[in-house]
Protein backbone atom coordinates (compact mmCIF):
# COMPACT_ATOMS: atom_id res chain seq x y z
CA UNK A 1 0.00 0.00 0.00
CA UNK A 2 0.99 3.88 -0.55
CA UNK A 3 -0.93 6.33 1.51
CA UNK A 4 -0.99 10.17 0.94
CA UNK A 5 -2.85 12.22 3.84
CA UNK A 6 -3.52 15.81 2.47
CA UNK A 7 -3.86 17.83 5.28
CA UNK A 8 -5.82 21.20 4.31
CA UNK A 9 -7.61 18.76 1.68
CA UNK A 10 -10.63 21.38 1.14
CA UNK A 11 -8.34 23.37 -0.58
CA UNK A 12 -9.51 24.81 -3.64
CA UNK A 13 -5.76 23.71 -4.93
CA UNK A 14 -6.16 19.84 -3.80
CA UNK A 15 -7.55 19.33 -7.94
CA UNK A 16 -4.24 20.15 -8.97
CA UNK A 17 -2.80 17.31 -6.57
CA UNK A 18 -5.64 14.91 -7.53
CA UNK A 19 -4.73 15.34 -10.86
CA UNK A 20 -1.00 14.64 -10.59
CA UNK A 21 -1.24 11.81 -8.49
CA UNK A 22 -3.57 9.80 -11.38
CA UNK A 23 -0.95 11.34 -14.11
CA UNK A 24 2.09 9.42 -12.24
CA UNK A 25 0.09 6.48 -11.02
CA UNK A 26 2.42 4.10 -12.66
CA UNK A 27 5.35 5.01 -11.35
CA UNK A 28 3.67 6.49 -7.83
CA UNK A 29 0.84 3.65 -7.28
CA UNK A 30 -1.05 5.45 -4.70
CA UNK A 31 -3.44 2.97 -3.47
CA UNK A 32 -5.11 5.47 -0.44
CA UNK A 33 -5.31 9.04 -0.34
CA UNK A 34 -7.02 11.06 2.79
CA UNK A 35 -8.44 14.90 2.72
CA UNK A 36 -8.16 16.46 6.16
CA UNK A 37 -9.70 19.14 7.02
CA UNK A 38 -11.01 20.82 10.57
CA UNK A 39 -14.95 21.80 10.87
CA UNK A 40 -14.54 25.61 9.37
CA UNK A 41 -13.69 24.17 5.79
CA UNK A 42 -15.88 20.90 6.21
CA UNK A 43 -18.59 21.67 3.47
CA UNK A 44 -15.41 22.49 1.11
CA UNK A 45 -13.95 19.27 2.23
CA UNK A 46 -16.82 17.89 0.56
CA UNK A 47 -17.26 19.37 -2.50
CA UNK A 48 -13.43 18.66 -3.14
CA UNK A 49 -14.54 15.18 -2.12
CA UNK A 50 -16.80 14.28 -4.56
CA UNK A 51 -14.52 15.69 -7.11
CA UNK A 52 -11.52 13.79 -6.45
CA UNK A 53 -13.27 10.95 -6.74
CA UNK A 54 -14.95 11.42 -9.90
CA UNK A 55 -11.74 12.56 -11.56
CA UNK A 56 -10.31 8.70 -9.77
CA UNK A 57 -13.39 7.61 -11.59
CA UNK A 58 -12.74 8.95 -14.77
CA UNK A 59 -8.64 8.03 -14.96
CA UNK A 60 -10.53 4.42 -14.20
CA UNK A 61 -7.48 4.15 -11.42
CA UNK A 62 -7.79 1.47 -7.76
CA UNK A 63 -7.40 4.51 -5.32
CA UNK A 64 -9.73 4.14 -2.50
CA UNK A 65 -10.05 8.33 -1.51
CA UNK A 66 -12.02 9.46 1.51
CA UNK A 67 -12.30 12.87 3.37
CA UNK A 68 -12.46 13.07 6.95
CA UNK A 69 -11.98 15.74 9.99
CA UNK A 70 -10.30 12.81 12.18
CA UNK A 71 -6.88 13.57 11.41
CA UNK A 72 -5.14 11.23 13.81
CA UNK A 73 -7.45 8.26 12.34
CA UNK A 74 -6.28 9.82 8.59
CA UNK A 75 -2.54 9.68 9.39
CA UNK A 76 -2.63 5.70 10.31
CA UNK A 77 -0.05 3.86 8.26
CA UNK A 78 0.27 7.07 5.98
CA UNK A 79 3.42 7.42 3.57
CA UNK A 80 3.55 10.84 3.19
CA UNK A 81 1.83 13.82 4.20
CA UNK A 82 1.27 16.90 2.09
CA UNK A 83 0.15 19.66 4.18
CA UNK A 84 -1.43 22.95 2.98
CA UNK A 85 -3.63 24.67 5.65
CA UNK A 86 -3.94 28.36 5.99
CA UNK A 87 -4.59 29.23 9.67
CA UNK A 88 -7.27 31.63 9.90
CA UNK A 89 -8.83 31.13 6.44
CA UNK A 90 -8.98 34.09 4.03
CA UNK A 91 -9.79 36.80 6.53
CA UNK A 92 -6.71 36.45 8.31
CA UNK A 93 -5.51 36.75 4.98
CA UNK A 94 -6.82 39.79 4.33
CA UNK A 95 -5.63 41.01 7.61
CA UNK A 96 -2.44 39.88 7.09
CA UNK A 97 -2.41 42.22 3.79
CA UNK A 98 -4.46 44.97 4.92
CA UNK A 99 -3.40 46.02 8.48
CA UNK A 100 0.52 46.38 7.35
CA UNK A 101 -0.73 48.49 3.92
CA UNK A 102 -2.81 50.62 6.34
CA UNK A 103 0.67 51.62 8.65
CA UNK A 104 2.16 52.33 5.20
CA UNK A 105 4.10 49.27 4.83
CA UNK A 106 4.27 46.48 2.41
CA UNK A 107 0.65 43.67 3.59
CA UNK A 108 1.60 40.47 1.67
CA UNK A 109 0.82 37.20 3.05
CA UNK A 110 4.59 35.88 3.15
CA UNK A 111 6.43 38.49 3.56
CA UNK A 112 6.80 41.69 5.79
CA UNK A 113 4.57 41.97 9.29
CA UNK A 114 1.75 39.89 7.19
CA UNK A 115 4.36 36.51 6.61
CA UNK A 116 5.37 37.01 10.13
CA UNK A 117 1.70 36.82 11.51
CA UNK A 118 1.34 33.79 9.04
CA UNK A 119 4.06 32.28 10.68
CA UNK A 120 2.97 32.69 14.31
CA UNK A 121 -0.45 31.25 13.35
CA UNK A 122 0.91 28.23 11.76
CA UNK A 123 4.06 27.06 13.09
CA UNK A 124 2.48 26.44 16.52
CA UNK A 125 -0.26 24.61 14.73
CA UNK A 126 2.19 22.40 12.52
CA UNK A 127 4.25 21.85 15.10
CA UNK A 128 1.29 19.32 16.88
CA UNK A 129 0.70 17.83 13.17
CA UNK A 130 4.07 17.18 13.47
CA UNK A 131 4.27 15.22 16.73
CA UNK A 132 1.07 13.03 15.73
CA UNK A 133 3.03 12.14 12.65
CA UNK A 134 5.94 10.78 14.57
CA UNK A 135 3.72 9.28 16.87
CA UNK A 136 1.11 7.79 14.48
CA UNK A 137 2.88 7.13 11.43
CA UNK A 138 6.68 7.97 12.00
CA UNK A 139 8.25 6.47 8.88
CA UNK A 140 6.15 9.15 6.76
CA UNK A 141 7.32 11.99 5.28
CA UNK A 142 5.66 15.16 5.74
CA UNK A 143 5.31 17.59 2.10
CA UNK A 144 5.70 21.07 3.16
CA UNK A 145 3.50 23.44 1.43
CA UNK A 146 1.75 25.94 4.04
CA UNK A 147 3.41 29.36 3.80
CA UNK A 148 5.49 30.78 5.08
CA UNK A 149 7.40 27.45 3.94
CA UNK A 150 10.50 27.49 4.51
CA UNK A 151 10.34 29.36 7.82
CA UNK A 152 7.75 26.82 8.91
CA UNK A 153 10.14 23.98 7.52
CA UNK A 154 12.99 25.55 9.79
CA UNK A 155 10.77 25.44 12.64
CA UNK A 156 9.57 21.82 12.22
CA UNK A 157 12.77 20.62 11.76
CA UNK A 158 14.07 22.67 14.76
CA UNK A 159 11.32 22.13 16.98
CA UNK A 160 9.72 18.75 16.78
CA UNK A 161 10.99 15.57 16.76
CA UNK A 162 10.05 14.72 13.42
CA UNK A 163 12.89 14.94 10.72
CA UNK A 164 11.21 13.85 7.73
CA UNK A 165 10.13 17.38 6.44
CA UNK A 166 10.41 19.03 2.95
CA UNK A 167 9.47 22.58 2.41
CA UNK A 168 8.21 22.90 -1.18
CA UNK A 169 7.38 25.66 -3.14
CA UNK A 170 6.46 26.28 -7.06
CA UNK A 171 8.79 29.71 -7.58
CA UNK A 172 11.84 27.57 -8.43
CA UNK A 173 9.62 25.38 -10.95
CA UNK A 174 7.89 28.30 -12.31
CA UNK A 175 11.42 30.03 -12.71
CA UNK A 176 13.01 27.06 -14.88
CA UNK A 177 10.18 26.74 -16.61
CA UNK A 178 9.79 30.25 -17.84
CA UNK A 179 13.07 30.11 -18.86
CA UNK A 180 13.08 26.63 -20.82
CA UNK A 181 10.30 28.40 -22.60
CA UNK A 182 12.73 31.45 -23.04
CA UNK A 183 15.34 29.64 -24.69
CA UNK A 184 13.42 27.67 -26.44
CA UNK A 185 14.15 24.69 -24.12
CA UNK A 186 12.67 21.50 -22.66
CA UNK A 187 12.23 22.57 -18.85
CA UNK A 188 14.49 18.76 -18.49
CA UNK A 189 17.10 20.00 -19.97
CA UNK A 190 17.54 23.43 -17.96
CA UNK A 191 19.15 23.81 -14.81
CA UNK A 192 19.14 26.78 -12.67
CA UNK A 193 21.71 26.85 -9.81
CA UNK A 194 19.85 28.21 -6.92
CA UNK A 195 20.82 30.12 -3.60
CA UNK A 196 19.12 31.28 -0.37
CA UNK A 197 15.57 30.77 1.02
CA UNK A 198 11.93 30.28 0.03
CA UNK A 199 10.45 33.24 -1.61
CA UNK A 200 13.75 34.79 -0.92
CA UNK A 201 16.02 32.69 -3.59
CA UNK A 202 18.05 33.98 -6.41
CA UNK A 203 19.16 32.06 -9.53
CA UNK A 204 23.12 31.86 -9.86
CA UNK A 205 23.66 29.81 -12.83
CA UNK A 206 20.86 28.73 -15.60
CA UNK A 207 22.16 25.59 -18.06
CA UNK A 208 21.01 24.19 -20.32
CA UNK A 209 22.20 20.84 -21.49
CA UNK A 210 25.15 21.85 -19.50
CA UNK A 211 25.70 25.47 -21.58
CA UNK A 212 26.31 28.37 -19.71
CA UNK A 213 23.19 30.91 -20.36
CA UNK A 214 23.05 32.91 -17.64
CA UNK A 215 23.91 35.72 -19.42
CA UNK A 216 21.18 35.32 -22.29
CA UNK A 217 18.35 35.21 -19.47
CA UNK A 218 20.18 38.40 -17.20
CA UNK A 219 19.76 39.91 -20.97
CA UNK A 220 15.52 38.30 -20.97
CA UNK A 221 15.12 40.06 -17.40
CA UNK A 222 16.13 43.00 -18.36
CA UNK A 223 14.11 42.99 -21.79
CA UNK A 224 11.24 42.06 -19.59
CA UNK A 225 10.81 37.96 -19.27
CA UNK A 226 8.47 37.58 -16.73
CA UNK A 227 8.05 34.82 -14.33
CA UNK A 228 5.63 36.25 -11.42
CA UNK A 229 3.20 34.01 -9.85
CA UNK A 230 -0.49 35.09 -10.61
CA UNK A 231 -0.70 37.17 -7.25
CA UNK A 232 2.54 38.99 -7.90
CA UNK A 233 2.44 41.95 -10.87
CA UNK A 234 5.62 42.25 -12.30
CA UNK A 235 7.31 45.49 -12.61
CA UNK A 236 10.03 44.70 -14.21
CA UNK A 237 13.90 45.15 -13.44
CA UNK A 238 16.64 47.15 -14.09
CA UNK A 239 19.19 47.10 -16.31
CA UNK A 240 21.72 48.50 -13.87
CA UNK A 241 20.48 46.03 -11.04
CA UNK A 242 20.62 43.06 -13.21
CA UNK A 243 24.05 43.60 -14.28
CA UNK A 244 25.80 44.63 -11.07
CA UNK A 245 23.78 41.42 -9.11
CA UNK A 246 24.70 38.88 -12.16
CA UNK A 247 21.94 36.83 -10.65
CA UNK A 248 18.29 36.33 -11.19
CA UNK A 249 16.05 37.48 -8.56
CA UNK A 250 12.85 35.70 -7.90
CA UNK A 251 9.12 37.67 -8.49
CA UNK A 252 8.94 38.17 -4.13
CA UNK A 253 12.44 40.05 -4.46
CA UNK A 254 10.21 43.19 -5.36
CA UNK A 255 8.59 43.61 -2.16
CA UNK A 256 12.49 44.43 -1.00
CA UNK A 257 13.89 45.99 -3.93
CA UNK A 258 11.29 48.16 -5.35
CA UNK A 259 9.95 48.46 -1.93
CA UNK A 260 8.11 52.25 -2.60
CA UNK A 261 7.01 51.25 -6.10
CA UNK A 262 5.48 47.69 -4.97
CA UNK A 263 3.65 50.17 -2.33
CA UNK A 264 2.37 52.81 -4.56
CA UNK A 265 1.37 49.42 -6.85
CA UNK A 266 -0.31 47.66 -4.34
CA UNK A 267 -2.28 50.66 -2.66
CA UNK A 268 -4.03 51.38 -5.99
CA UNK A 269 -4.82 47.61 -6.63
CA UNK A 270 -6.18 47.68 -3.43
CA UNK A 271 -8.42 50.57 -4.20
CA UNK A 272 -9.42 49.00 -7.56
CA UNK A 273 -9.99 45.60 -6.81
CA UNK A 274 -9.02 44.96 -3.44
CA UNK A 275 -6.12 43.23 -1.83
CA UNK A 276 -5.05 39.95 -2.81
CA UNK A 277 -6.89 37.64 -0.51
CA UNK A 278 -10.47 39.26 -1.85
CA UNK A 279 -9.35 38.24 -5.47
CA UNK A 280 -8.98 35.12 -3.86
CA UNK A 281 -11.88 35.10 -2.00
CA UNK A 282 -13.78 35.66 -5.60
CA UNK A 283 -11.64 33.28 -7.21
CA UNK A 284 -12.63 30.86 -4.61
CA UNK A 285 -16.57 31.47 -4.79
CA UNK A 286 -16.42 30.81 -8.81
CA UNK A 287 -13.74 27.44 -8.20
CA UNK A 288 -16.03 25.91 -5.75
CA UNK A 289 -19.02 27.08 -8.15
CA UNK A 290 -17.40 25.24 -10.76
CA UNK A 291 -16.38 21.41 -8.24
CA UNK A 292 -19.66 21.54 -7.44
CA UNK A 293 -20.86 20.76 -10.39
CA UNK A 294 -21.70 16.83 -10.91
CA UNK A 295 -20.14 16.00 -14.53
CA UNK A 296 -17.04 17.96 -13.43
CA UNK A 297 -14.13 15.10 -14.11
CA UNK A 298 -11.01 17.07 -14.37
CA UNK A 299 -9.02 20.06 -12.95
CA UNK A 300 -10.86 23.31 -14.30
CA UNK A 301 -8.28 25.55 -15.96
CA UNK A 302 -9.80 28.51 -14.11
CA UNK A 303 -7.16 27.25 -11.13
CA UNK A 304 -4.42 28.63 -12.98
CA UNK A 305 -5.50 32.27 -11.91
CA UNK A 306 -4.38 31.23 -8.21
CA UNK A 307 -0.66 31.94 -7.51
CA UNK A 308 0.22 27.79 -6.18
CA UNK A 309 -0.57 27.04 -9.78
CA UNK A 310 1.43 24.07 -10.65
CA UNK A 311 2.54 23.18 -7.03
CA UNK A 312 1.54 19.36 -7.64
CA UNK A 313 4.15 18.79 -10.40
CA UNK A 314 6.60 19.86 -7.08
CA UNK A 315 4.91 17.74 -4.99
CA UNK A 316 4.65 14.63 -6.84
CA UNK A 317 8.02 14.61 -8.37
CA UNK A 318 9.12 14.72 -5.01
CA UNK A 319 7.22 12.08 -3.74
CA UNK A 320 7.99 10.09 -7.14
CA UNK A 321 11.47 10.40 -6.48
CA UNK A 322 11.71 9.38 -2.79
CA UNK A 323 9.58 6.34 -3.39
CA UNK A 324 11.82 5.55 -6.25
CA UNK A 325 15.02 6.49 -4.98
CA UNK A 326 15.67 8.14 -8.63
CA UNK A 327 18.64 10.17 -7.11
CA UNK A 328 17.39 13.30 -9.62
CA UNK A 329 17.94 16.91 -8.86
CA UNK A 330 15.05 18.95 -7.49
CA UNK A 331 14.75 22.30 -5.57
CA UNK A 332 13.24 21.82 -1.98
CA UNK A 333 13.80 23.20 1.65
CA UNK A 334 15.99 21.28 3.57
CA UNK A 335 18.57 22.18 5.71
CA UNK A 336 21.47 23.74 4.67
CA UNK A 337 24.26 21.24 6.27
CA UNK A 338 27.20 22.83 4.51
CA UNK A 339 25.54 23.48 1.51
CA UNK A 340 26.50 27.38 2.11
CA UNK A 341 29.28 27.18 4.11
CA UNK A 342 28.40 30.77 5.82
CA UNK A 343 24.76 30.39 6.50
CA UNK A 344 24.04 27.90 9.78
CA UNK A 345 23.91 24.06 9.49
CA UNK A 346 20.57 23.61 10.82
CA UNK A 347 19.15 26.95 8.99
CA UNK A 348 16.84 25.65 6.49
CA UNK A 349 17.43 26.82 2.93
CA UNK A 350 16.26 26.39 -0.80
CA UNK A 351 18.69 24.30 -3.07
CA UNK A 352 19.27 21.79 -5.46
CA UNK A 353 18.98 18.43 -3.70
CA UNK A 354 19.52 14.43 -4.80
CA UNK A 355 16.00 12.80 -3.67
CA UNK A 356 16.94 9.89 -2.70
CA UNK A 357 14.47 7.49 -0.51
CA UNK A 358 16.61 8.94 2.43
CA UNK A 359 15.18 12.35 1.89
CA UNK A 360 16.94 15.11 -0.26
CA UNK A 361 20.64 15.58 -0.38
CA UNK A 362 21.56 19.43 -1.34
CA UNK A 363 24.49 19.84 -3.75
CA UNK A 364 27.31 22.69 -2.58
CA UNK A 365 26.10 25.87 -3.61
CA UNK A 366 29.49 27.43 -1.83
CA UNK A 367 29.61 30.69 -0.47
CA UNK A 368 26.79 33.51 -0.55
CA UNK A 369 27.44 35.82 -3.58
CA UNK A 370 29.26 38.90 -1.90
CA UNK A 371 26.25 40.85 -3.01
CA UNK A 372 23.75 39.59 -1.70
CA UNK A 373 25.41 38.23 1.56
CA UNK A 374 24.33 40.69 3.71
CA UNK A 375 20.19 40.92 3.19
CA UNK A 376 20.55 36.44 3.28
CA UNK A 377 22.43 37.05 6.50
CA UNK A 378 20.11 39.33 7.89
CA UNK A 379 17.27 37.38 6.66
CA UNK A 380 18.28 34.12 8.05
CA UNK A 381 18.49 35.88 11.47
CA UNK A 382 15.07 37.44 10.71
CA UNK A 383 13.73 33.97 10.28
CA UNK A 384 15.55 32.57 13.20
CA UNK A 385 13.63 35.51 15.53
CA UNK A 386 10.08 34.54 14.01
CA UNK A 387 10.51 31.30 14.34
CA UNK A 388 11.78 31.76 18.15
CA UNK A 389 8.68 34.34 18.94
CA UNK A 390 6.03 31.99 17.06
CA UNK A 391 7.24 29.39 19.95
CA UNK A 392 7.96 31.29 22.93
CA UNK A 393 4.77 33.71 21.93
CA UNK A 394 7.07 36.30 24.28
CA UNK A 395 6.12 40.03 22.85
CA UNK A 396 9.96 40.76 23.22
CA UNK A 397 10.42 38.04 20.82
CA UNK A 398 7.94 39.15 18.61
CA UNK A 399 9.07 42.87 18.58
CA UNK A 400 12.17 41.79 17.77
CA UNK A 401 11.34 39.87 14.24
CA UNK A 402 9.17 43.07 13.34
CA UNK A 403 11.72 45.53 13.74
CA UNK A 404 14.85 43.23 12.03
CA UNK A 405 12.65 42.26 9.24
CA UNK A 406 13.63 44.81 6.04
CA UNK A 407 10.47 45.57 5.42
CA UNK A 408 9.70 46.74 8.60
CA UNK A 409 12.66 48.34 10.54
CA UNK A 410 11.03 51.40 12.53
CA UNK A 411 11.23 51.36 16.05
CA UNK A 412 7.46 53.22 16.56
CA UNK A 413 5.84 51.78 13.87
CA UNK A 414 6.74 48.53 14.28
CA UNK A 415 4.74 48.45 17.98
CA UNK A 416 1.64 49.71 16.62
CA UNK A 417 1.30 47.86 14.26
CA UNK A 418 2.31 45.12 16.28
CA UNK A 419 0.38 45.59 18.86
CA UNK A 420 -2.88 45.90 16.00
CA UNK A 421 -1.96 42.92 14.20
CA UNK A 422 -1.73 40.74 17.60
CA UNK A 423 -5.08 42.14 18.57
CA UNK A 424 -6.78 41.43 15.06
CA UNK A 425 -5.43 37.61 15.21
CA UNK A 426 -5.95 36.74 18.47
CA UNK A 427 -8.44 34.06 18.03
CA UNK A 428 -5.47 32.27 16.50
CA UNK A 429 -2.45 33.53 18.39
CA UNK A 430 -2.86 31.18 21.70
CA UNK A 431 1.01 31.36 22.93
CA UNK A 432 0.82 34.99 22.92
C1 LIG B 1 3.00 31.68 -5.18
C2 LIG B 1 3.75 31.14 -4.00
C3 LIG B 1 2.88 30.37 -3.09
C4 LIG B 1 1.66 31.18 -2.73
C5 LIG B 1 0.91 31.60 -3.95
C6 LIG B 1 -0.22 32.56 -3.62
O1 LIG B 1 2.85 30.74 -6.13
O2 LIG B 1 4.85 30.37 -4.35
O3 LIG B 1 3.63 30.04 -1.96
O4 LIG B 1 0.82 30.43 -1.88
O5 LIG B 1 1.74 32.24 -4.86
O6 LIG B 1 -1.19 32.53 -4.61
P1 LIG B 1 -2.65 33.09 -4.37
O7 LIG B 1 -3.42 32.77 -5.60
O8 LIG B 1 -3.18 32.46 -3.13
O9 LIG B 1 -2.49 34.58 -4.19
MN1 LIG C 1 5.74 29.57 -2.45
Amino acid sequence: TLKLVIVGGGSSYTPEIIEGIIRRHDSFPVTEIVLVDVEMGKEKLEIIGKLALRMIEKANQSIKLSWTLDREKALENADFVSTQIRVGGLDSRAKDEQIPLSHGFIGQETNGAGGIFKAFRTIPVLMELAEDVHRICPDAWIINFTNPAGIVTEALLKHSAHKKVIGVCNIPYNMRHSTAEMLDAAPEDVKIEFVGMNHFVFGKKVYVKGIDRTADVLQKLVDGLDYSPANIVNLGWTKEFIDSLKLLPNPYHQYYFQTKDVLEKDLKAYEEHGIRAEVVQGLEESLFAIYKNPELREKPKELEKRGGAFYSEVACSLMDSIYNNREDIQTVNTLNNGAIPDLPDDAVIEVNCVITKHGPRPLTVGPLPHTVKGIIYQMKAFEELVIRASITGDYNDAYAAFVMNPLIADEKRSKAMLDELLEAHKTYLPQF
